[in-house]
């Protein structure tokens, strides 16, 4: 059942004719300007005369969040949505706070993968213990399974779907840097089983293999 659906999320960036990629900044920087109402493909830069320190800081990653919902975990992001001059660099942060096992019950921060564009993701944990996961492409969609410890560092390789988890008696906290400055998650359940409108219930049957009264 798992594997057909890596096999359904991979389908979703499989073919793509025309192809994005980030170009070098052609300035030192390009801070975004905020609230603009022209839409082009990337930002609009800011009059360099006016940018200031602010626009290359972002304070707070060092709150613990709170982690009392459905996935036991919470991301705080710093991408060129809070921190306007990381536009065009192609970089970005995150710190993830996990909830005692025990509290909830297994839950795992949920399988995703990191789009647009596919990102790169490089973490390490800072507090607790975590264990993490990702499935290399079809056709082998190896299982690649890792237990960390404070202090180790793990690497996602682009556009795989990974997840972890916290398996200490304690609260975990990672931080993780992403290789894009926007970069978007794909969480394969919402996309499968949640999209709006919803996808219809006996083709995810069919596709599962599962019975019509499992997919509700
Ligand atoms: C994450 O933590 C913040 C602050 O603790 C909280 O306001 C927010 O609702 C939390 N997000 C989730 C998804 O639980």
């Amino acid at each position: 059942m798992t594997s057909r659906l890596f096999l359904l999320s991979l389908h979703m960036g499989s073919c793509s004719l025309a192809m994005a990629s980030y170009s070098s900044p052609l300035q030192d920087f390009c801070v975004v300007v905020p609230k603009r109402r022209v839409f082009v493909n990337g930002e609009v830069c800011k009059d360099p005369k006016i940018v200031r320190a602010d626009n290359f800081f972002f304070s707070g990653l060092h709150l613990m969040r709170d982690t009392s919902n459905a996935v036991g975990s919470n991301v705080t992001v710093v991408t060129v949505a809070e921190l306007p001059g990381l536009n065009t660099f192609g970089i970005s942060m995150a710190r993830i706070d996990f909830a005692l096992l025990v509290f909830v019950n297994g839950k795992v921060l949920t399988l995703h993968t990191h789009t647009p564009p596919k990102a790169t993701e490089i973490l390490t944990v800072l507090e607790g213990n975590i264990e993490v996961r990702f499935v290399t492409s079809n056709p082998e969609n190896y299982l690649i399974s890792k237990d960390l410890q404070k202090g180790d560092v793990f690497l996602f390789p682009q556009g795989l779907v990974h997840f972890h988890r916290n398996i200490g008696n304690n609260y975990a906290v990672v931080i993780a840097a992403l290789s894009s400055h926007n970069p978007g998650a794909i969480t394969i359940v919402n996309a499968m089983f949640d999209s709006n409108p919803d996808i219809a219930r006996d083709l995810l049957a069919k596709a599962f293999q599962m019975d019509k009264n499992v997919v509700y």
